[in-house]
């Protein structure tokens, strides 16, 4: 698996050091306000964990699966909920954390979904960003990396659902996107 890798952008050591830093921001600025805290399956699995272990005030956490439809070719914004939250987010400050942003897409429609559903107040952190494929004006409000336009693995984010568990962040050999 890790012959796969033709390069690491950030080591374990950076993203820790990084995830710890947004954590110590989102502690300050959530203070006394118990967030409810929205991992989107399954890329953020990782992050979650890591982010909440340094969050230092209290919180909730829930979980969403989504998944974006026809990504290449057609930006239509129509995302599905695979797997909706427990809890209602009526009233509450809500913290999306998400692994990567891209198209914007997918964020831009669970903002908008959770708006709807009357939360409080949404805010959103991603570990990851790669801003020169927005098709969406949208930023999060805490990020780790900003990211050059190529594909990456990792840490949570999966090709062909290979690679999560990776503790770093890396770029794929081309050839293996081309061997089934
Ligand atoms: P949009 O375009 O809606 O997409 O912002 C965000 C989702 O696309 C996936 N994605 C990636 N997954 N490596 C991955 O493993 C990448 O480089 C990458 N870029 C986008 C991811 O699921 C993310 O939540
Ligand atoms: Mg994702």
């Amino acid at each position: 698996m890790l012959n796969d890798i033709q390069e690491t952008l950030y080591d374990a050591e950076q993203i820790q050091q990084k995830v710890r830093e947004l954590a110590e921001n989102i502690s300050r600025d959530f203070e006394g306000r118990n967030p409810l805290v929205i991992c989107v399956l399954k890329g953020a699995f990782i992050f979650m964990a890591d982010l909440v272990k340094n969050v230092s005030i209290p919180l909730e956490i829930d979980f969403m699966a989504v998944s974006s439809y026809g990504q290449s070719t057609k930006s239509s914004g129509v995302v599905k909920i695979i797997k909706d939250l427990d809890v209602s987010v009526e009233g509450r400050d809500v913290l999306i954390v998400e692994d990567i942003i891209d198209s914007g897409l997918t964020l831009s429609y669970l903002i908008d979904v959770l708006e709807r559903r009357n939360a409080k107040s949404v805010t959103v952190v991603t570990l990851f960003d790669k801003p020169a494929r927005r098709t969406v004006e949208l930023d999060a409000d805490y990020t780790g990396f900003t990211l050059p336009d190529e594909f990456v693995v990792g840490y949570g984010l999966d090709y062909a659902e290979k690679y999560r568990n990776l503790p770093y962040i890396g770029i794929l050999k081309p050839e293996v996107y081309t061997k089934s």
